[in-house]
């Protein structure tokens, strides 16, 4: 008994050293040099979406980062607290074989066709990583989601962005052309991040005709609940007619799940069981795949969120048509304006007013649909923008 407690306060003095100890944090981390993939010193950093302004005696928004200002549904709520505390001792279910399953059985598709990920960043990860390394080209829109090239650096591939045309749309003519031997995968962004502008099926349908049919194409459908563009293409419809598709889609936007992580992508059974094998294991956790089946079970009050966010982003496009602004048609849960050289001026005008934006500097500024008030104090402030005369 004596050794045993001489033993736990010998463990738990270490541990108390390890926490404690006292070195010169600066020092060591000025002479830090390692032998590494140089390619990702070129690798732009992330940067997420910045959080309400502070300051000032008014209510502040988000609206930087295309989230779903509604709080989950109180079915998904009460799901993570009824089943989610219980296991979190415990590994998740690797493959989240029920989300897999039911996700299969609602998309018509086989559960070899269907993978999860930590978002579908983490699928669209598993994806490239899976068709491209050094040497090989992977094309993609710009601008457009911006993990793309960050991933594809990773990757050690090399990233070829086609300019979107000045309507904000992909250039399908340029993106054709850039198609060459060493071509392992197309990324389509339909509604495209950040301009909002949907692919049209005639214009979908021409690049799976030109591409060889053993290089991937990739549709990132992050946003396709929101989509109401009737020409609008729909991957899972091209899917059942080409044989070289891979889908992602994501419980991120409309169905708010975007801090659980979780996102899922559909292709061929053997495109899939390798992305599987380069999964993160154990990446999905239970919470999440306990959300995300919750979610599967509401769907008709998703979708009645989904429809009152679609009315909101109608408002605006109305309120900002009558004020003489011109910017693409929106089709996902922001809308984009191409104010060039005036980007940042117009950006400090909605920081005043208690909103954060996504501002791409010299390009234009993105912003998420959200509350109804923050809504409203969008389209005021875009009418002191055009009033002050800087667009
Ligand atoms: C176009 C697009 N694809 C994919 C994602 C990834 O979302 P998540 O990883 O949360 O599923 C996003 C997120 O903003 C996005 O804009």
């Amino acid at each position: 008994m004596r050794r045993l407690g001489r033993e736990r306060s010998r463990r738990l003095i270490v541990c108390r050293w390890a926490r404690r100890a006292i070195f010169d944090n600066a020092a060591y981390n000025s002479i830090m040099a390692f032998k590494h993939r140089s390619v990702v010193d070129s690798i732009p950093a992330y940067k997420q979406g910045k959080s309400a302004p502070k300051g000032a005696n008014r209510r502040a928004f988000k609206l930087s980062s295309n989230e779903n200002p509604y709080p989950p549904l109180p079915s998904v709520q009460k799901a993570i607290k009824d089943h989610a505390l219980d296991c979190i001792n415990r590994y998740p279910d690797m493959g989240g074989w029920k989300v897999v399953e039911r996700l299969a059985k609602d998309y018509g598709v086989d559960s070899e066709n269907v993978v999860l990920g930590c978002g579908s960043t983490e699928v669209i990860t598993q994806l490239v990583n899976l068709l491209a390394g050094p040497g090989d080209e992977v094309v993609y829109p710009w601008r457009s989601f911006e993990a793309y090239p960050i991933i594809v650096s990773g990757s050690g591939a090399a990233s070829v962005q086609i300019s979107n045309r000045l309507d904000g749309g992909h250039d399908f003519d340029a993106m054709i052309a850039a198609i060459n031997d060493k071509t392992r995968l197309i990324i389509v962004n339909n509604p495209n991040n950040p301009t909002s502008v949907s692919v049209r099926d005639d214009e979908a349908r021409r690049l799976m005709e030109a591409v060889p049919s053993d290089v991937i194409v990739l549709f990132d459908e992050a946003y396709v609940h929101f989509n109401t563009d009737p020409e609008t293409s729909v991957a899972m419809r091209l899917y059942r007619e080409y044989p070289n598709i891979v889908i992602a889609h994501t419980f991120s936007k409309a169905y708010g799940l975007a801090g659980l992580r979780i996102g899922f992508g559909i292709g061929p059974s053997e495109v899939i069981a390798d992305m599987r094998k380069l999964s993160l294991p154990f990446g999905v956790t239970q919470s999440a795949q306990i959300a995300a089946l919750a979610s599967l079970e509401a769907d008709a009050e998703l979708q009645e969120r989904v429809q009152a966010l679609i009315e909101e982003r109608d408002r605006i496009v109305t309120a900002l048509d009558a004020q003489g602004w011109q910017f693409p048609r929106p089709y996902a849960n922001f809308f984009w304006l191409p104010l060039g050289a005036k980007t940042a001026d117009a950006a400090a005008r909605f920081t005043d007013e208690g909103l954060s934006v996504r501002v791409f500097e010299g390009e234009g500024i993105r912003i998420s649909i959200g509350e109804v008030e923050a809504n409203t104090k969008v389209i005021e402030t875009c009418k002191k923008v055009k009033d002050d005369g800087i667009v």
